[in-house]
């Protein structure tokens, strides 16, 4: 396979970028748009075919992939007439919006043997990709603990644009804290148990607009996250990382991890030690920047579908663990809502049973 023909499904914000991109790679085509607001995607979009019902697309066109980049609501039921046309899926953020949805996907998915990659775009950062290395060789040693901030202040055109996102399920839990997570699960271990606060204080919607977690992993390691879209401040990784220009780069660290013999910063992988020979807080930690390219990961991610697609490697998130990742995501909703700690292993197992048990969760 030379040129990968493929749809999109959903032109909106992220669907728009994901169509420049398409455009920008050689080995993509772009083979239709379908979108239920036809005519102005048409409009914005001469020369493209573009359907305003996604079956149709599929059935007249019968693209190699698909991008869904549809609303969370709608991604389950696009994945899985794709999987029974036998059409590969890269799958937006969240895999899903439950956990029923998710297993349903997975279990036509594997059926069905397409190959799918979710949208998780954080992944395939240079400096992800080496703070995950650094971590794993044990460059600081035993990881301690992690502390991770992602706050940014989302214009007021932001909510006016999509009302849905002032609802429950529509705020910063699992529209951008579900990439801190996905990331921390990447890079620093499977997540074990959550706990969490949230409030919607600032702008007042039914859903939050800020929320602080803490987080337990199976290593043994503990954290603590926030999250807000309703503060002024340099520490988002979009920010920190500069990965597009609509988030004027700061440059700064939105991330700290601790470990046993020294510590990282991550976007800016500034490693922190000591004398190995003299560990102790009345020695000076000395620090030093490590290198990594900062690459555009949209582009990135399309180069991974292509080599995933023509089977030269393992894809690096299936949706199911897009779905351990919405897991405890949603987890972090629930223990904000119930003040309780909540233990994620058995939700892990019932979802990776495959049985029909794992419909009985929400
Ligand atoms: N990876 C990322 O960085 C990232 C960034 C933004 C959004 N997202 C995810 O992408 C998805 C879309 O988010 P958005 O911000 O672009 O939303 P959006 O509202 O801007 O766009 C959604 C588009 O889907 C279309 N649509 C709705 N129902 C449809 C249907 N049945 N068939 C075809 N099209 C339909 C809408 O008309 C709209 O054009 C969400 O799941 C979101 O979480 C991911």
């Amino acid at each position: 396979m030379t040129n990968i023909s493929i749809g999109l499904i959903g032109a909106g914000l992220i669907g728009r970028k994901h169509l420049k991109k398409i455009a920008e790679h050689p080995d993509y085509s772009l083979a239709a748009i379908a979108d239920v607001n036809r005519d102005a995607v048409a409009a914005q979009h001469p020369g493209e075919r573009v359907y305003a019902d996604y079956r149709e697309m599929l059935d007249e066109i019968h693209p190699n992939a698909v991008i869904i980049a549809s609303p969370n609501q709608l991604h389950a039921e696009a994945g899985i007439e794709c999987a029974r046309r036998g059409i590969h899926i890269l799958i937006e953020k969240p895999v899903t919006d439950t956990i029923a949805a998710a297993s349903r996907l997975i279990v036509e998915t594997r059926l069905s043997g397409v190959k799918t990659l979710v949208g998780h775009h954080r992944r395939h950062h240079d400096q992800v990709q080496r703070l995950r290395a650094l971590l794993a060789e044990g460059s600081i040693g035993s990881l301690v603990g992690v502390s991770a901030i992602w706050a940014t202040y989302k214009p007021n055109d932001y909510f006016e644009a999509g009302p849905w996102r002032t609802q429950p399920g529509g705020g910063p839990i699992l529209i951008n804290l579900i990439h801190e997570v996905d990331f921390l699960r990447f890079a620093a271990g499977e997540i074990k148990a959550v706990n969490a606060v949230s409030s919607n204080r600032q702008r007042g919607f039914p859903v939050e607009d800020t929320a602080a977690a803490l987080v337990e992993f199976e290593n043994g390691a503990i954290g603590t996250m926030i999250a807000s879209d309703s503060a002024v401040t340099p520490w988002s990784v979009e920010q920190g990382t500069g990965e597009s220009v609509e988030f004027p780069f700061s440059g700064e660290s939105p991330y700290r991890f601790m470990g046993s013999h020294g510590s990282l910063e991550f976007p800016t992988l500034v490693h922190w030690s000591q004398d190995e020979t003299a560990r102790s807080w009345n020695k000076p930690v000395m620090s030093q920047r490590l290198f990594t390219t900062t690459i555009d990961p949209y582009a990135a991610q399309l180069d991974h579908f292509r080599d995933v697609i023509r089977g030269d490697v393992p894809t690096i998130q299936s949706v199911e663990d897009g779905a351990r990742t919405l897991i405890a995501t949603l987890a972090i909703t629930e223990a904000a809502a119930t003040g309780t700690r909540i233990d994620l292993r058995e939700r892990y197992e019932l979802l990776s049973d495959g049985s029909a048990k794992t419909f009985a969760l929400a």
